[in-house]
């Protein structure tokens, strides 16, 4: 029943992310989304918020879960006896980061892999950081988050108006 974990930061989760979860789930029995308390990240979304709508989005997918996790990350993969950790390459600019982090991520616990899914073309330009700019000056983010998200985003950003 192999075990994958999903980390990141999910400032909002996009259709990005939605698209790696998915795909996860067709390899992994169980793909644990996990939110990380301090990415050393400005986030607009508490981290309440962000599990919140995390929990939202994802509750028709079978076998996937919701959590948040603090520290290192390799320490939450092995206290949840998971198998692989998930993660996402938009582009090459991505693979140089990734790579460190996957190398040291094996130093720390051998017995761990890291699995790397190719984001979706129509996504390859996205991030949260993105939507999150084009949604605060007002523009339309339909398509690249799910509705929610969308819905969220409008609240959050008339709320701090
Ligand atoms: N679709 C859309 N956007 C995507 C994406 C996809 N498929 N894949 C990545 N992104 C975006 C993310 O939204 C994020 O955007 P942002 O910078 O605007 O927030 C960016 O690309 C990726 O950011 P990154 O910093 O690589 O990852 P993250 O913030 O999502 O998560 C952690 C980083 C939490 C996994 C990492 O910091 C960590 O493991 N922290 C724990 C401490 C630790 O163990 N450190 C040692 C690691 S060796």
């Amino acid at each position: 029943m192999p075990t994958a974990i999903y980390p990141g930061t999910f400032d909002p989760v996009t259709n990005g992310h939605l698209d790696i979860i998915q795909r996860a789930t067709s390899i992994f029995d169980t793909v644990v989304v996990a939110v990380a308390e301090d990415s050393g990240k400005d986030t607009l979304f508490s981290l309440e918020e962000r599990l919140e709508i995390l929990r939202e989005v994802t509750s028709s997918l079978k076998g996937v879960y919701v959590e948040s996790f603090s520290g290192l990350l390799i320490k939450y993969v092995k206290k949840k006896g998971a198998d692989a950790i998930v993660r996402g390459l938009r582009a090459v600019s991505d693979f140089e980061y990734e790579m460190q982090m996957a190398m040291m991520n094996k130093k720390m616990a051998e017995d761990i892999e890291t699995v790397f899914f190719f984001t979706s073309t129509e996504y390859s330009f996205l991030s949260s950081s993105v939507v999150k700019q084009v949604a605060s000056l007002g523009g339309c983010v339909k398509g690249l988050v799910p509705s929610y998200v969308e819905k969220k985003l409008k609240e959050k950003y008339n709320f701090l108006k």
